[in-house]
């Protein structure tokens, strides 16, 4: 079985319920009549009921037993406006502004997410990163003991390992407590889709201060921060990524560390060289990049790419039904 119909198959045990914000959108109405086909999710669309309904006869699928929302019609809309009203008012908002976010699908459902309504959101097929994660971080908030929102990849190599990387996709320059957020979180992330235990290395230009820059210093404050916030997790650095995957390379430069050599869980820097690494990973060595995955959200909700399929849907509602169960 590859990773995602393990995934897949996890989800099915246990299935939760899952919001599409997006419910006029054809892929999202495609993934719940494959979601419902399959019993992998319970879906709940957000939208208009004669529209989506009419959508997904022209598209010759099967809603009939997923729940469609209109966040105005809804009977608990009032409750939520106003409980966003009085989460965000220091902020400045106001209670007409607020009544007019929660009328916005993406709120509307991070907010069925806070309320444990539903499990877990999945949105981004025709909406950007930013204003996905904006809804989230706003409503859901932070998950307790982490200071970040941040995002990992799934990387499946063609010789059938798993690794993850992170972060790829949020975080632009993270401070050294933010670098140990993303670590703890990549590594909780690892574990809850893949079942292994997370050996994870720090990654640098230098292992074991073969050289010193204050970028370097960033990275060995931030395995310092992480060990401290979680001991049991193993986790080791600064090191370069050979020393993290190769063992005789390992053993080498990092004798006696807890991962080098056998690292699954890879933490860059910073954005771009996650960004650009897990990309030269997918186009160079054929692995197939599952995500972003976002995490250190209190309860999950997770980013689309607008570029996405019906199955790309449904995999991303797994992965969110497998991270709330955890
Ligand atoms: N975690 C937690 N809270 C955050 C985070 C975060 N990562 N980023 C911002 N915030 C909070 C701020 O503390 C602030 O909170 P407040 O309103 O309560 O004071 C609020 O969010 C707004 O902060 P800004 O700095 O103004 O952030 P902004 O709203 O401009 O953007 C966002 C935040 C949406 C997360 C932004 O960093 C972003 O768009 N990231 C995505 C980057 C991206 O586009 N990546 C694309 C690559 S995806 C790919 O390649 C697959």
């Amino acid at each position: 079985m590859t990773i995602l119909e393990q995934i897949q198959a996890k989800a099915k045990e246990k299935p939760q319920a899952i919001v599409f914000p997006e419910g006029e959108d054809d892929r999202t109405i495609q993934a719940a009549a494959i979601c419902l086909a399959n019993k992998l999710v319970s879906p709940v669309l957000l939208g208009d009921k004669e529209k989506i309904s009419s959508q997904a006869a022209a598209l010759g699928v099967n809603i009939s037993g997923a729940e469609i929302i209109t966040p105005e019609k809804d009977a608990r809309f009032e409750a939520y406006a106003n409980t966003f009203y009085e989460m965000r008012k220091h902020k400045g908002l106001d209670p007409e502004t607020a009544r007019k976010n929660m009328a916005q699908p993406l709120y509307f459902g991070a907010m069925m997410v806070r309320e444990k309504r539903v499990a877990a959101s999945v949105a981004g097929a025709a909406h950007t990163t930013g204003d996905v994660l904006r809804a989230a971080i706003q409503v859901i908030g932070v998950a307790p003991g982490f200071s970040v929102v941040s995002s990992c990849f799934l990387m499946v190599l063609p010789d059938g390992r798993n690794l993850t990387f992170g972060d790829c996709a949020v975080i632009p320059d993270p401070t050294a407590d933010q670098l140990a957020d993303i670590a703890l979180a990549s590594a909780e992330t690892h574990r809850s889709l893949t079942g292994e235990e997370p050996l994870v290395a720090m990654l640098s230009f230098s292992t074991k201060g073969s050289a010193s820059h204050p970028f370097v210093d960033k990275v060995q404050q931030a395995v310092a921060i992480a060990r401290q916030k979680k001991p049991e997790i193993r986790i080791d650095g600064e090191m370069q990524a050979d020393a993290a995957l190769v063992s005789s390379v390992g053993q080498r430069k990092a004798p006696g560390s807890p991962v080098a050599g056998q690292a699954n869980v890879l933490i860059f820097p910073d954005l771009q060289a996650g960004n650009i690494g897990y990309k030269l990973v997918e186009r160079l060595a054929g692995a197939q990049a599952i995500g972003p995955i976002i995490q250190g959200l209190a309860q999950p909700a997770n980013d689309l790419s607008r570029g996405c399929k019906a199955e790309d849907i449904v995999n991303v509602a797994c992965i969110c039904s497998l991270k709330a169960r955890n």
